[in-house]
């Protein structure tokens, strides 16, 4: 577990940046790699996701899911990011009815609010949670098992 403060929005898209930078070096395992974020309304789990892309050369504009519910992005490094936020389902099982278990498995999936889709919802590999914290954010990643450590620890170095 690692965490450190944010204090402006700048600095959630340079931390951002940084993170999925190290995944240009990282080997991505046939299914993917899934990474939660928790945190509040206007926590700025959004924001992750925008700096997260510009890191990985995507140029164009990220919008939020909240109505779409997955946005989905190929980018010119052969990755697929898909961005997927469920605060709008009203039960776990819409994750099937939206044809999420069809997707391509090789990606990084973003998710924001996947409590909200119980255990349809693949398993993390890293949780990245946001908290306010004055007019800033503290930001906490925990690695959950292998992958997300091999990953963390990429990070750190
Ligand atoms: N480190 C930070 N310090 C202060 N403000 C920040 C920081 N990071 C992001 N913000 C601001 O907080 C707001 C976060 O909005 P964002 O859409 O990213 O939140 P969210 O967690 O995705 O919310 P939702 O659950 O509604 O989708 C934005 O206005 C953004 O500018
Ligand atoms: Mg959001």
């Amino acid at each position: 577990m690692s965490s450190i403060f944010l204090p402006n929005e700048q600095a959630t898209l340079d931390f951002a940046n940084v993170f999925s930078g190290c995944l240009k070096k990282f080997r991505l395992p046939e299914n993917g790699l899934t990474v939660y974020l928790y945190g509040d309304l206007g926590a700025g789990k959004t924001t992750f996701v925008r700096g997260f892309l510009r890191g990985l050369g995507f140029l164009g504009n990220v919008k939020s899911p909240t109505y779409s519910l997955l946005e989905e992005y190929h980018l010119p490094c052969e990755l697929t990011v898909q961005h997927f936020d469920l605060y709008r389902f009203s039960s776990p099982e819409e994750w099937t009815d939206a044809g999420f278990d069809d997707l391509d498995a090789n990606a990084i999936r973003l998710i924001e609010w996947a409590d909200k889709g119980g255990d349809f919802v693949p398993p993390a590999d890293l949780d990245i949670t946001f908290t306010v914290q004055n007019t800033g954010r503290m930001v906490t990643i925990t690695a959950l098992n292998d992958l997300g450590k091999d990953f963390l620890g990429q990070w750190q170095n």
